[in-house]
């Protein structure tokens, strides 16, 4: 404690010249694997995921019963609800907008 505080006492106050950076290496982005990828739509998949995952908690909703409008909307509450990542939300949402056309 003595220690710092002298120290303090000797340096503390002194005006510090700002430092000058000679060179300076910018951090490159960690790679984490997460490059933008495109999601194809894959209906077949889509099917699959909506049987296994969207019957647990109710009865499997009929795609033709909502609007286009409407499942947007359900399906941003219904896809993280079924535990379901961004391209498996891509294929329920390709296989039930086909539904809805039929
Ligand atoms: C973890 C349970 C759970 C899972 C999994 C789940 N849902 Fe639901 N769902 C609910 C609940 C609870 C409701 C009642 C409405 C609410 O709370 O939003 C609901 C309501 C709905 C409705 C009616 C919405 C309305 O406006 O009348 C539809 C359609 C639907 N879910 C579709 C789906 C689809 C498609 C999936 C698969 C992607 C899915 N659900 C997965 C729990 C779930």
């Amino acid at each position: 404690m003595v220690a710092f505080a002298t120290f303090s006492i000797t340096w503390g106050c002194t005006p510090k010249a700002v430092p000058v950076i000679h060179d300076r290496v910018v951090p490159v982005a960690a790679n984490t694997g997460a490059a933008p990828v495109t999601i194809r739509p894959d209906i077949e998949k889509g099917k699959i995921l909506f049987n296994n995952r969207c019957g647990r908690c109710h009865a499997l909703p009929d795609p033709a019963a909502y609007s286009e409008t409407r499942w947007n909307f359900i399906l941003e509450r219904m896809i993280p609800r079924a535990r379901m990542d961004t391209a498996e939300g891509v294929h329920v949402k390709a296989f039930i907008l086909k539904g809805i056309q039929q």
